[in-house]
């Protein structure tokens, strides 16, 4: 996929997903701002050509519409917006969820995304078309993935795609979400490392048929995908990219090779 010619948004591109899907597109030969509200994205662009570094929070109006007023003021225009900031907010079940929480996951995962669709979307379309990509969670299929309000937030996220493909109707933006299972992120590192340290690392994505968690790049190559001619036809969906994760209800799974029972 070439992307020469494009610029793209990424946020959240200090870390994990973000900042191997922003180096992708720059590699690919797009020119991306890099978007993070942490110091860490100077490290995502450093030494890299066509790309270059804001801080901002992902969940704020007026930083949102200054970012993409820098994309289109440095390099000329937008095509591309992967709003993929977000937040765990910890493992907290529904009874001990305070409303701050839910307050912030909201504001950060999900209107952050709208956020990026609405300041972001005619800036696209003046371009003549593109593409929106938001990071769902296979937390927002069903539960058992995250907390209640990331589990909600990121089901909100799969609404609003379909929603907003739907709203640029005639104006040849497409809008999809990713859904990842498990990947070794910043977000999931204490995970990672408290199995590494306990000798359970087999047990890390053990319930996906792939037996094993994903990295980052595995992310970034179908939002690439997403973004990019080869995917002209895919608009409105939320595309899981989970190892097969969520391809079944639990069960005891059959073993490659062996009889079922
Ligand atoms: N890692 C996983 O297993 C997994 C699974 C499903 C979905 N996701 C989603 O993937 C996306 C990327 O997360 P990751 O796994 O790469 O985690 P990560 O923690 O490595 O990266 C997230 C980045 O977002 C930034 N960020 C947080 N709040 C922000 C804000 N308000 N404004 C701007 N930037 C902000 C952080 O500073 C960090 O650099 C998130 O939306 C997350 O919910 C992750």
């Amino acid at each position: 996929m070439q992307f020469a010619g494009k610029v793209a948004i990424v946020t959240g591109a200090g870390s994990g997903i973000g900042r191997a899907t922003a180096r992708a597109f720059a590699e690919a030969g797009a020119k991306v701002v890099a978007a993070d509200l942490s110091e860490a994205v100077n490290e995502t662009v450093a030494g890299r050509e066509g790309m270059i570094a804001v801080h901002m929070d992902a969940g704020d109006e007026a930083d949102v519409e200054r970012t993409v007023a820098l994309a289109v003021d440095t390099f000329g225009g937008l095509d591309i917006f992967y709003a993929n900031a977000g937040i765990s907010g910890g493992a907290t079940g529904i009874f001990d969820t305070p409303t701050e929480l839910w307050t912030e996951v909201l504001r950060v995962n999900l209107i952050g995304p709208a956020l990026a669709i609405k300041h972001a979307g005619p800036k696209i379309v003046e371009r003549g078309g593109g593409a929106i990509i938001c990071t769902a969670s296979v937390a927002g299929l069903r539960s058992g993935a995250g907390g209640p309000a990331y589990s909600a937030s990121k089901a909100g996220v799969i609404n609003l795609v379909q929603t907003a493909a739907q709203q640029f109707a005639g104006s040849g933006v497409r809008v999809n979400a990713i859904c990842p299972g498990l990947i070794e992120t910043g977000m999931t590192e204490r995970a990672f490392t408290y199995a590494r340290e306990n000798g359970k690392e087999d047990k890390l994505g053990r319930l996906n048929p792939l037996r094993r968690a994903g990295q980052p790049e595995e992310i970034a190559r179908v939002a690439l995908f997403l973004a990019s001619d080869a995917a002209s036809y895919v608009n409105g969906q939320a595309w899981v990219v989970d190892g097969g994760l969520s391809s079944s209800h639990p069960v005891t799974r059959q073993e490659f090779g062996k009889p079922a029972f």
